[in-house]
């Protein structure tokens, strides 16, 4: 099959990888009402056709926390990549810095942040989550630092690892017990092109960022005991300081959802923040991040970088999210599922739909730049996105 949307590449996904990477990369927590809400929110919203505007030329390009990007969009930090596809994170960073976007590094990457440094010509962004050894963070954020990277975005929406059923299910929650292990050999076993691509020759059992702390000889099973176990749910604002004192450089929060939440980050002091449920994996029964937007947007009012991700799937609705209040959009599952279907290759491709898609739609919205994007774009959609059209967007912040 040719893929042509991100639907398509998620079916490519499906029949390339074993059942229990493919339910860890598409599921999400308990019932998965929030994953399913994050993207029927987004689709359901309402975009102004306008016509006889001079759309002729159309610029997608913006400035993302201090560089310029070709599209307002990211590549969000996804862990375990480098299981998708052989070194997976090599791969999604290479096609992002080759269509001109940022790439974030997930803390657990499979591949380490030297490696994915030293195959790309420009630092990329890291993502951070609060490990309760202290020592090892320091270490990682002085090896990100080495790496050049100068924007770090701290995953607030973790403090315990939500439950996925599908992981139940397909044992990849059992990682460490012997029925888990048969289980996910006899899924590999389904998937042989995997198992050559990647079984064999992709390492997978290096463990990146991690392998350090890892005792010799650990697999899967015992990396995500380990990542389990050290989730640092203790922490609150004064690690936000703690870690302001630590890292010199730009530092974005992940995975806020509320306004008053949001406000706290601009009390703070970071540079950014992500609205984002974790594309619905976290806590179920959480807002749509795009229903969630507006008002978070509103809360900080310009002074931070307001980023989104959560459901977003397509150029239109990049659009929608900048409508709503954002000033770029990270893409989560889609890149997974292009990454795992088709490599480097597949994220590249993924990333010239959501450029077609997006000139297309700014073309019959009649906007021919990004900051041109607000509310007055949108007719209607869910929660209070329905009111009457905002002001015009003035500049982004930071
Ligand atoms: C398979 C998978 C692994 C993820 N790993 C991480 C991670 O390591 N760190 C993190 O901050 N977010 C992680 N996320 C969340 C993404 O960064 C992002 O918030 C989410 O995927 C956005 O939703 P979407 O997939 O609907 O686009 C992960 C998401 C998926 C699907």
């Amino acid at each position: 099959m040719r893929a042509a949307d991100v639907s398509d590449l998620r079916i490519l996904a499906r029949r390339r990888l074993p059942r229990f990477l493919f339910e860890y990369i598409d599921g999400g927590a308990f019932a998965e009402t929030t994953l399913k809400r994050n993207v029927e929110d987004l689709q359901t919203l309402s975009v102004r056709q306008r016509v006889l505007r001079d759309v002729a030329e159309i610029d997608l390009s913006t400035e993302l926390l201090g560089r310029r990007a070709a599209l307002p969009v990211a590549l969000a930090p996804i862990g375990l990549a480098g299981l998708y596809a052989r070194r997976g994170e090599v791969q999604a960073a290479r096609a992002a810095e080759a269509a001109g976007i940022p790439f974030c590094m997930s803390t657990v990457a499979g591949c380490s942040v030297e490696e994915v440094r030293a195959a790309v010509r420009e630092p990329f962004w890291f993502q951070l989550y609060m490990i309760r050894d202290r020592s090892f963070m320091r270490d990682l954020l002085a090896r990100a630092e080495a790496a050049g990277i100068d924007t770090l975005l701290l995953t607030v929406d973790l403090p315990v690892s939500s439950t996925r059923y599908r992981d139940i299910r397909t044992g990849l929650a059992n990682a460490s017990g012997v029925g888990g292990l048969v289980s996910r050999m006899w899924q590999v076993a389904q998937r042989p092109g995997w198992a050559w691509d990647v079984g064999l020759f992709g390492r997978p059992h290096q463990l990146g960022n991690v392998a350090r702390v890892m005792p010799p000889g650990t697999g899967l099973g015992g990396f995500f005991d380990w990542v389990a176990a050290n989730y640092d749910p203790s922490v609150t604002w004064k690690e936000i300081d703690w870690l302001r004192e630590l890292w010199k450089g730009r530092l974005v929060l992940k995975g806020v959802l509320d306004p008053d939440d949001a406000r706290a980050c601009v009390s703070v002091g970071v540079d950014g923040i992500v609205v984002s449920n974790h594309g619905g994996r976290q806590l179920d029964g959480a807002p749509s991040s795009i229903s969630a937007l507006p008002a978070v947007a509103e809360a900080v009012d310009r002074r931070i970088t307001v980023l989104m991700d959560s459901g977003v799937r397509s150029g239109l609705d990049v659009i929608r999210a900048m409508a709503s209040g954002a000033d770029g959009v990270m893409i989560g599952r889609a890149w997974a599922y292009a990454l795992a279907a088709q490599g480097q290759r597949g994220v590249a491709a993924m990333l010239e739909t959501i450029r077609a898609e997006m000139l297309v739609a700014m073309a019959l919205i009649g906007e021919t730049r990004v900051a041109g994007l607000d509310r007055s774009v949108l007719t209607s959609g869910p929660a209070d996105l329905s009111g009457p059209p905002g002001p015009a967007r003035p500049a982004v912040a930071g």
